[in-house]
């Protein structure tokens, strides 16, 4: 047989992508005035409360407790707006099409992360969300010379595939994140990312938003195929 009975193939007719793990990045216009509200507010916050929720992920620096996005000042509700915003805009495009009309309820959590020369956030996730969005208000002045200074990265869940790649390719997209005011990045809760240590001058001010995403079924049918749900008021027994 004669290899012209191989003949070339339309990959891209054929290829799929496996376990895509969608990820939205995108720059609001017009911010300018936004951050510099947000900063205000969120450095007055800090000097009113300076041990913040603590440590969580971060290694240094300031987060704030509480539910930033039930903050009154009107700055905050425009994060707000724009995160159910971006998380409505996905939900519509991961829904199949099939004409059905579905019910979302989004239960956001918000904090204000604040780092200063020498803080970074170590690897973690962001349990009991399905979707983390970050408000990027200020990038402080990273150190030019030092690579990575603030900068989030993504890290490639997929265990060891993660080291069989090839160089340049789709295979080693980069999972680094600029820090660019005005900025929203959505990525899924579940995947392990840290923040590189910051070092350079000024305040890197983000603003993390987890993203639970609660169904409403409206009829008898829909809750029949439903998940079950069990809903309990608990007190901790201390066993
Ligand atoms: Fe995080």
């Amino acid at each position: 047989m004669s290899d012209k009975a191989v003949q070339d193939i339309d990959i891209g007719e054929s290829m799929s992508m496996l376990f895509g793990t969608p990820v939205i990045s995108y720059q609001w216009p017009d911010s300018e005035e936004l951050n510099q509200e947000l900063t205000e507010v969120i450095l007055a916050r800090e000097r009113a409360d300076d041990q913040g929720r603590g440590i969580r992920s971060n290694a240094g620096g300031w987060q704030s407790r509480g539910n930033l996005i039930s903050w009154p000042e009107p700055c905050i509700q425009v994060v707000k707006k724009r995160v159910e915003t971006m998380v409505f805009g996905l939900l519509r495009k991961i829904l199949p099409e099939d004409g059905t009309d579905r019910t979302f309820t989004l239960v956001i959590d918000s904090w204000a992360n604040v780092c200063r020369n020498g803080n970074y956030n170590v690897t973690h996730t962001h349990p009991n969300a399905l979707w983390s969005v970050v408000y990027y208000v200020s990038p402080g002045e990273p150190d030019e010379s030092v690579p990575y200074s603030g900068l989030l990265e993504l890290i490639d869940p997929r265990e060891s595939a993660n080291c069989i790649q090839v160089a340049n390719t789709v295979l080693d997209t980069p999972a680094l994140v600029e820090n660019v005011p005005g900025k929203m990045f959505l990525f899924p809760s579940w995947a392990n990312h840290m923040v590189h240590p910051f070092v350079g001058s000024g305040v890197r001010i983000s603003i993390p938003n987890n993203v639970h995403v609660v169904e409403k079924f409206k009829t008898p049918q829909a809750q029949h195929h439903s998940p079950g749900t069990a809903t309990r008021t608990l007190r901790g027994t201390g066993d």
